[in-house]
């Protein structure tokens, strides 16, 4: 306890000592130990750093903006997912079911705001039945029991605004206030004792004694440069435990881990997802969530209802290349919302709500996919990489963690210390 004391006070002199200084270092930075550090205060991130802290450990989360969630995680569609989709037996699909069940009751317990809505996912042809029954089939295969097909006259009962031939009734999808969700695992990671260091970009690492040692620079002395020229260090940081939950920067930052065997790397895709509200109705048009077929890189222009009842679509699937390390470690994606994104929205949308009427739809906001495969590739499963997989003691790497991440990640993070943590 002691030890773990003084390695965190000597973190707290370093970052006064080191990031108070204006010229960084490079080689030679000064060198800082460390019990357990959490790269990124996402849902992710703060869901591990809260289980970590809980299980005893000392704790720190870095994250390179200076507020937490800044990233994907305030950027969805906050939708409690049940765990229909993905294949029988992926991390997706256990994470999801267990992940839905931990997070209704940790919501429950600390009145964060949330509601079990339902959901519909509807075929809106019968050329679509067979893929409609397939997701059926493949729900019930992974467990989510309650789901119910059912036809077009009870759909008209339930929603009247949806045109449908036929429906899955999912009655455990729901939603989820992001921003509280989140703000209650920073304040228990806190209250036991997890230190988050806010304004401070891990910018790569090196294995030495088969340990990684963090690279970390103050995210103020990055802020000038220009493309992926050497990121400077300004401290390293060798901790006994290190999960990499950097969310769209986990891949680009796992390939500046110098002597970390790059085969088992993943590649890095992006695929923005635009949302588009709708204008104020005197009431919303639907009770539930309400999901067409799935397309490829997405779930489909869905409808989803916040806690306020306002209703939004999407997202769509749009691939964005050329990102560069730095852009991503610090935030700096493109997130506009192109109203002509609108034209194919409304023909989409009106396949299942064809009361929409022109002029209704108004740019929302975006947020972007931790993809591992590309446009035209196989969606791939979470990647929870640890020293099984590449020998490097104490690192554990969280890939691709997209949809349904925030439904999973009270899962994950279960996860991560059952598996990790001795
Ligand atoms: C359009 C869209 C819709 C979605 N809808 C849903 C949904 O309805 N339901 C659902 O369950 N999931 C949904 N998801 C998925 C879910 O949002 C994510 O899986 C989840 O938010 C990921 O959380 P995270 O903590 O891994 O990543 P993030 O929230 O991105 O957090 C990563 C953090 O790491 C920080 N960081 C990055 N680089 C560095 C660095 N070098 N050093 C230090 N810090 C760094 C970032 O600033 C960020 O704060 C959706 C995703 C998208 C894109
Ligand atoms: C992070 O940096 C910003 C901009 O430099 C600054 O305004 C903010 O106070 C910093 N936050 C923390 C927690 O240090
Ligand atoms: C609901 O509306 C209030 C006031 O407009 C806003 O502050 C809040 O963020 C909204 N909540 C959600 C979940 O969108």
């Amino acid at each position: 306890m002691l030890l773990r004391r003084a390695a965190r006070s000597s973190w707290r002199a370093a970052g006064r000592r080191w990031f108070g200084s204006r010229s960084p270092r490079v080689e030679g930075a000064p060198r800082e130990k460390a019990d357990a550090v959490v790269i990124g205060a996402g849902v992710v991130g703060l869901s591990v750093g809260r289980a970590l802290a809980m299980a005893g450990r000392e704790v720190i989360v870095l994250e390179a903006s200076g507020s937490f969630g800044t990233g994907t995680s305030s950027r969805n569609s906050e939708v409690i997912h049940a765990g229909i989709y993905y294949p029988a037996n992926s991390l997706k699909a256990r994470f999801c079911l267990r992940g839905k069940e931990l997070l209704y009751k940790y919501c429950a317990e600390r009145e964060i705001p949330h509601k079990r809505i339902g959901k519909l996912i509807v075929a809106t042809s019968d050329a679509e039945i067979p893929k409609l029954e397939a997701i059926f089939a493949r729900g019930k295969g992974n467990g989510v029991e309650d789901l119910e097909m059912i036809e077009q006259s009870r759909v008209v009962e339930m929603e009247p605004e949806v045109r449908c031939v036929k429906a899955v009734l999912s009655p455990s999808s729901g939603i989820v206030d992001s921003h509280s969700l989140m703000l209650s695992l920073l304040g228990e990671a806190e209250s036991h004792g997890t230190t988050i260091s806010y304004n401070t970009t891990v910018v790569g690492g090196h294995v030495e004694n088969n340990r990684l040692h963090l690279h970390i620079s103050e995210t103020k002395g990055l802020e000038s440069n220009t493309g992926n020229s050497h990121l400077q260090a300004q401290l390293m940081l060798t901790p006994n435990l290190i999960i990499n939950s950097a969310g769209l920067s986990a891949v680009p930052l796992a390939k500046r881990f110098l002597g970390l065997s790059q085969s088992i790397v993943p590649d890095a895709y992006y695929a923005r997802g635009c949302y588009f509200t709708l204008a104020q109705t005197r009431k919303p048009p639907f009770y539930r969530l309400i999901y067409p077929l799935p397309e490829e890189g997405g779930i489909g222009v869905h409808v989803t209802l916040d806690l306020n009842g306002s209703i939004k679509f999407g997202p769509d699937v749009e691939w964005i290349d050329g990102i560069d390390d730095l852009a991503c470690f610090l935030n700096r994606f493109d997130y506009f919302v192109n109203p002509d994104r609108s034209a194919k929205f409304y023909g989409e949308i009106r396949k299942y709500f064809p009361n929409l009427k022109d002029g209704f739809l108004e740019p929302g906001y975006s947020g972007i996919r931790p993809k591992i495969s590309g446009r035209g590739q196989a969606p791939l499963d979470f990647i929870v990489q640890g020293e099984d997989v590449h020998g490097v003691e104490g690192l554990v790497n969280l890939f691709g963690i997209e949809s349904p991440g925030l439904t999973s990640s009270l899962a994950i993070a279960e996860h991560v210390i059952s598996k990790y943590i001795r």
